[in-house]
Formats: C-alpha cells, structure tokens, sequence
C-alpha cells in the first residue's frame, strides 16, 4: 500500500478568483490593500526561502534553535500519533519534530503549493519507513476537513505566519483550529515576539534587498494572473514598525502618479505619488497577549519556550 495521499481541496478556478476577488476589493478602496497570501507564487516561495537565510530575518533560526533544544519535550508532551502542520512548505523545520516522534503514524502537511507537498513528502517518506503522509492542498485560512486520522493529535503552525493575519481573522483562525481538535489533542503555534525597532525593521528592510524583490512579486502575480501593467520599478518597498498594534508593515509606494490597468478585472487603478498598498502585516507578541488570544478560542497554554535570546516563543496549547 502506498504511503503517500495527496488530497486536493483548492481547485486552481477557486484560486484565480479568490485573487480576483481580494485584488478588485483592495485596490479600489482608499486605503488600498492586498492579502499577504498572494506573494507566494514559485517565485515568491523561492525569495520566501532566501529571507530565512538573510542576516537581518532571525525568525527563522530562532524558531530552529527551540525547535532542536524542545523537540522531545514536545513529543513527550503530545505523545502524537498525528502531526498536522498548516502552511508546512518544505517542512523543513518540522523534521527535527518529526524525528523526535517516535510513535508518530501519520503526518498531514496542509500547503497551497502542490510541488512543496510532494517534495517535503519524498523526503520524509525516505527517511521514515513507517510514517504515512496524507498531504492537503489547501489553503490553512479556510475551514479544513482533516482527514481520518489516530489520536492524540498535534496541530502545529509555524514561522509566526499567525502574525500575517489580522486580529478578528486570527480570532476566527485559532476557533477553526480548536474545533478540529479532541480532547487530548496540541496546538503548537510559532509567534515572533515584540522587540526594538530597529531589529525588527532591519528585519522587513534587508539590506541585500531580497525581501523587497519579494514585496514586489505580487506586482508580478498580477501581471502574469490579471493581465495587469505593473512596473516594479515604479513601486519602492517600505517596511515600518506599528508601535500601537505592535505590528510590523509592509507597503509598496507609488513613486508617481500612475495608472495601472488590471485588463482581467476591465478596472484602472489610480495612485497619487506617494500613495501606498498594504502588503502585510506581521504582528508580533507578548506572552500575555498569545495566551489570551488562545483562551478566547478556548484554547489553553500549557508550554511556552523561547530562542535563547528571547526573540522568538513556540506555544503549547490545549483544548481547555
Ligand atoms: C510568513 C510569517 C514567515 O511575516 O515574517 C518575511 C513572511 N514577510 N519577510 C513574516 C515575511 C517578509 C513571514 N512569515
């Protein structure tokens, strides 16, 4: 029996016009918005993979540096039969979970992109003789029906990607993912952590200038998707830190007056000189604020480590 699964739950029409959807509504209001999901095309997900590696994106090797010092922790603490990661990518990270997991049957990566999903999947199967992989395309934001699977179960969500939605779309997030666990079952969640400002620009503003190539990809996604006329060149990256909402911003500035034409949507959209899109945002935590945030969607932390250097915390939570 073969020991891999691939189950489509997004077909690539409801992915077009989502696009168009969230494209006709951002940018033709006056605070003019595009969801963080878009920039992930092939192009985007490779220039994704180069920030982990710039100087100035911590993230990623801090989330790391716990992950390998509380693998076991973690898998003494869940005693998981199935891990299920939202947004697992290259599962990359979750290898040394996995790894640690010894009485671990079943692993559900839940990933828009089909080619991360079957490339992450090869490689575990290889190294793990025993483990199923039953993959999702699926997009982690939606409702999700897993799939029949042993319990206990361990829910992970990592790279601090929670830190890309917004508070009443995190709200709603967090209550999906409590309704798909049972008693027994984990959440462990990756939450970047409020810092000073200049580490967490630095962050969002690389000095290589990778995560602005980045930034502009979606003007690409468009293009290539919409029949649009963006000119990257015609848009600077702009990162800037909310110290109210504690929430990092990425934005792209018009650097002159313009018109794009979206030919897929029949719409021209105006930007004055200066005039911004907002791009993402990345919210970044405090403890108190994580652990409320889990108990409103009836979740409760139970474990919370942190990179050496405080940068970085991975939650354990459940079903309270
Ligand atoms: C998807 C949450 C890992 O918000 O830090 C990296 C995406 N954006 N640089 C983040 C991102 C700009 C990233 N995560």
């Amino acid at each position: 029996m073969s020991r891999f699964l691939l189950t489509r739950t997004l077909d690539e029409n409801a992915a077009e016009s989502a696009l168009r959807a969230d494209v006709l509504a951002g940018l033709t209001r006056p605070d003019k918005w595009l969801p963080p999901k878009w920039f992930y095309d092939g192009r985007g997900s490779e220039l994704f993979e180069d920030i982990t590696r710039l100087p100035e994106y911590y993230p990623t090797r801090a989330e790391r540096e716990i992950l390998l010092a509380r693998a076991g922790e973690i898998a003494a603490a869940s005693g998981a039969r199935t891990l299920v990661e939202l947004g697992s990518g290259s599962s990359e990270k979750t290898r040394h979970l996995i790894e640690a997991m010894p009485g671990l049957e079943l692993y559900v990566p839940v990933d828009v992109s089909e080619s991360a999903l079957t490339g992450a999947a090869e490689t575990l199967l290889a190294e793990h003789p025993r483990l199923r992989v039953h993959a999702l395309i699926a997009d982690f934001t939606r409702p999700l029906e897993l799939p029949d699977s042993p319990g206990p179960r361990l829910v992970v969500f990592l790279g601090g990607t929670i830190g890309n939605l917004l508070p009443a779309e995190r709200a709603e997030f967090l209550r999906a993912v409590r309704a798909m666990l049972s008693p027994g079952d984990a959440l462990l969640l990756g939450t970047d952590l409020v810092k000073d400002e200049a580490t967490l620009v630095a962050a969002y503003d690389d000095a290589a200038g990778v995560t602005a190539e980045f930034n502009k990809n979606v003007l690409s996604v468009m293009n290539r998707e919409l029949d649009a006329d963006f000119h990257p060149a015609d848009f600077e990256h702009v990162a800037v830190w909310d110290t109210e909402q504690e929430w990092i911003e990425m934005r792209l500035r018009a650097r002159t007056e313009l018109n794009v034409k979206i030919r897929a949507l029949d719409l021209v959209v105006p930007f004055g000189a200066g005039e911004e899109i907002r791009t993402e945002v990345s919210a970044k935590f405090r403890q108190e604020r994580v652990r409320e945030e889990l108990a409103a969607a009836g979740l409760e932390l139970t474990q919370w480590w942190t990179d050496a250097a405080g940068r970085f915390a991975l939650s354990l939570a459940t079903a309270g």
